[in-house]
């Protein structure tokens, strides 16, 4: 039956009619990547299009081929792409154990939930109100952000929030809640704040002004005091970073309140807190300053992915309740509200979600944090040990080093880097086995590319200050 649909459609009386003459599929797919002697993908030849950074993927894609008509019988078909699938399968066992640059907990276990695949769930419109579309995870998105509110200090009955795609979309969220507060408001963010802030500044079309950052990566308070001092006539809208990307440095948010205040902006200002990776971390960090929506802040972002260990890309999003009705509209299609960036929302994400925090629970939580921060530590301490410029902002997981020389080194453990520097992120499954492969190997690569006097390693004091270089220079000092 599912090859008849493929190859043309079927009327009601069951009989399949065949495609218009016009139609051929082959001439809009390439042909299908064919099995080397070596048993990988055959390339497919892309000549037009140009990539730059990374890899260019179109070189090495899995080309879909139209089905033959026998296909069914043969059993080709399938078994073409039992073998694709289990190749793939393979080479994310292998890029699993060698990666360590992206904040992305990779330990979990939800063979419970493989039940749940069958069904296409969809959350569609806003958590709290039922659209007509009944497969849905309410139930578990309540309970999930409920949890959160809780972690946050916010009351049942003065949050609104809901499980987003990602952390971008919780900040594109955050920002156009400000901004529909306050339609004349002016975005403030530190330079190094994730790029979908500066992109929601684009799509919204609001007036931005960055801000400068300490060596440590956090927000330069006095450099955002100059800048509110000459925009007095509007209201802030502000971006407070729970965890940067690249050095992790979580902004003094007492501080920008606290600025934002003697600065003249009392009841006129927003601040939506972007902790894609640490707003779950921070809580259990002891003497971390605390997020709470006891302070003026309006919403919190958090990546679902990431520390949580979701496996597929999510966020949670919570902003106080009063804040959404100057965003949301009713939509009678959906007998539900907008107040959602996107329309369908992926409904298996909230009980992946779910599951994990009753797993582990707050106890659990903390224990996985104080796991991440002592292996960090190590980290750190060991590549110092070897000579290796790096540096740990003391509320974080993420380990800045120099960026390794070769390319292949940086693909093979799949480090993030951004100008001279790259960085480890110590999730809960970066284990210390894990941590002294890397070095080992580090180790080893920097003998072939420094040994023997070939060239000096790069000096980072610009980016983590001289104390932390460890370049012919700073190592004397
Ligand atoms: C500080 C910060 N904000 C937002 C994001 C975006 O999160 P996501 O990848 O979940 O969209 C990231 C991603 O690394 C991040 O580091």
């Amino acid at each position: 039956m599912a090859a008849s649909f493929a190859n043309g459609a079927m009327n009601r009386s069951g009989k399949v009619e065949p495609l218009p003459e016009e139609f051929d599929p082959k001439e809009i797919v390439s042909p299908m990547a064919l099995e080397s002697d070596a048993g990988a993908v055959e390339e497919c030849v892309e000549t037009r299009r140009e990539i730059v950074l990374g890899r260019n993927v179109h070189t090495m894609c899995y080309t879909i081929k139209e089905p033959e008509v026998d296909d069914d019988v043969t059993g080709e078909r399938e078994g073409y792409m039992a073998s694709v699938l289990a190749r793939y399968r393979k080479s994310l066992i292998e890029r699993t154990k060698h990666h360590l640059g992206y904040p992305y907990n990779l330990d979990f276990e939800y063979g419970a939930l493989s039940q749940l695949q069958h069904f296409s769930i969809n959350n569609l419109g806003d958590p709290f109100i039922e659209s007509n579309y009944g497969v849905h995870s309410r139930q578990f998105e309540v309970g999930v952000l409920d949890w959160f509110a809780r972690l946050w200090e916010l009351e049942k009955n003065e949050y609104w929030g809901y499980i987003t795609n990602c952390g971008t979309e919780g900040n594109l969220h955050g920002i156009l809640v400000g901004r529909e507060v306050f339609p004349e408001g002016i975005l403030y963010a530190s330079r190094e704040s994730h790029y979908s802030i500066y992109k929601a500044a684009r799509m919204y079309r609001m007036e931005c002004v960055k801000v400068g950052t300490l060596i440590s990566g956090e927000i330069d308070c006095a450099d955002f005091e100059r800048k509110l001092l000459l925009n007095k006539e509007k209201p802030a809208i502000v971006n407070v970073n729970i965890g940067t990307t690249v050095k992790g440095a979580v902004d003094d948010l007492d501080m920008v309140i606290e600025t934002l205040e003697k600065s003249g902006f009392r009841g006129r200002f927003y601040i939506h807190c972007d902790g894609a990776l640490f707003g779950l971390m921070m809580p259990f960090v002891k003497r971390a300053p605390k997020v709470t929506f006891k302070k003026p802040i309006d919403s919190v972002s958090v990546s679902g992915h990431k520390f949580v260990g979701c496996p597929m890309p999510c966020g949670v999003q919570i902003t106080r309740l009063k804040n959404i009705n100057a965003l949301s509209s009713n939509v009678e299609y959906l007998a539900s509200r907008d107040a959602t960036i996107m329309g369908s929302r992926n409904g298996h994400a909230p009980i992946f979600l779910w599951y994990t925090l009753n797993r582990k629970g707050y106890r659990g939580f903390q224990k996985e944090v104080q796991k991440c921060l002592r292996n960090a530590h190590y980290l750190k301490d060991r590549l110092i040990e070897a000579g290796i410029s790096a540096m740990l902002n003391e509320l974080s997981s993420t380990v800045v080093l120099e960026r390794p020389k070769d390319e292949e080194f940086v693909r093979r453990w799949q480090l993030a880097c951004e100008g001279n520097i790259a960085h480890v992120v110590v999730m809960p499954n970066v284990t210390i086995d894990k941590l002294d492969d890397f070095l080992n190997e580090l180790v080893q690569w920097r003998t072939r590319w420094y040994g023997d006097g070939v060239g000096e390693p790069p000096c980072i004091a610009a980016d983590i200050g001289p104390d932390n270089c460890c370049c012919a220079e700073h190592k004397k000092s």
